[in-house]
């Protein structure tokens, strides 16, 4: 199998998207499959032009030149594609939607109804599985909504509140989660269907009471931040 993962995080092997990317990848490779991350952030990736160059002139063909060159191919070779990003405005990054609108050019121009939907048939045969790795900063799971209708078909890693990965205690708190992830990588690359008790355990959901502590926590940790950067200012 033939996996390959973006990162929409900007903050690349820092950012907790890219924590989860690596326990999906670390499954994935113990599935025995070939494995590619890229951080979006470090790739030169023009956005669409909007011209339709890929459909009338050079079918198939992008008007830009730049890395999706060479990132095109991997995509439609892809049996799994992974994209992990941050939740910005309730959305993915704008590095995650540059790179999906350059995929224009795998659509063909005629429309056809699919699922009672109209759509555009795709030039190649092979749809790869899609996962969706996102996390964010807000203890509910409410932020991930717009991004699952975005992506109805794809299999979603959840993780809100995601500091809690860098606290202390944080990942064995969430070790159950994490093994979940790394399971459905190593299954996903066996060609495994995911069984729904285990896609479940890939949305983490915390009681009010937690979520009131993680409120809490953040508050504390913001107090003493801005304790600090006024300490700072007045000692200039
Ligand atoms: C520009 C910006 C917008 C954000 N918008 C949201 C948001 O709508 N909801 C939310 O829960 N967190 C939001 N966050 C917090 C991030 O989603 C959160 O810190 C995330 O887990 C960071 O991921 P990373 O460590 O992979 O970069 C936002 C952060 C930034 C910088």
């Amino acid at each position: 199998m033939k996996v390959i993962v973006f990162n929409g995080s900007p903050r690349k092997e820092k950012s907790t998207t890219n924590l989860l990317l690596d326990q999906f990848i670390t499954g994935a490779k113990d599935g025995g499959a070939d494995v590619n991350k890229h951080h979006i952030v470090d790739l030169n990736i023009n956005g669409c032009r909007g011209c339709f160059t890929c459909w009338w002139t050079t079918p198939g063909r992008c008007v830009h030149r730049d890395d999706m060159d060479w990132l095109l191919p991997q995509i439609v070779n892809a049996d799994i594609i992974v994209l992990g990003t941050p939740v910005y405005g309730r959305n993915v990054t704008h590095y995650i939607q540059r790179l999906l609108e350059r995929t224009f050019s795998f659509s063909l121009p005629e429309m056809a109804v699919h699922e009672g939907e109209t759509t555009h048939p795709h030039r190649f045969r092979k749809i790869p599985q899609l996962v969706l790795v996102s996390t964010c900063g807000f203890p509910d799971e409410s932020n991930f909504e717009i991004i699952k209708q975005l992506y109805p078909g794809a299999l979603f890693i959840l993780l809100p509140a995601s500091q809690i990965l860098h606290s202390d205690n944080g990942q064995e708190f969430l070790s159950d989660f994490l093994d979940s992830i790394r399971e459905v990588g190593a299954l996903m690359s066996s060609g495994v269907n995911i069984p729904t008790q285990l896609r479940e355990s890939l949305q983490m959901i915390y009681s009010d009471e937690m979520k009131m502590e993680l409120i809490s926590r953040h508050n504390e940790y913001s107090a003493s931040r801005r304790e600090n950067q006024e300490n700072d200012s007045s000692n200039t």
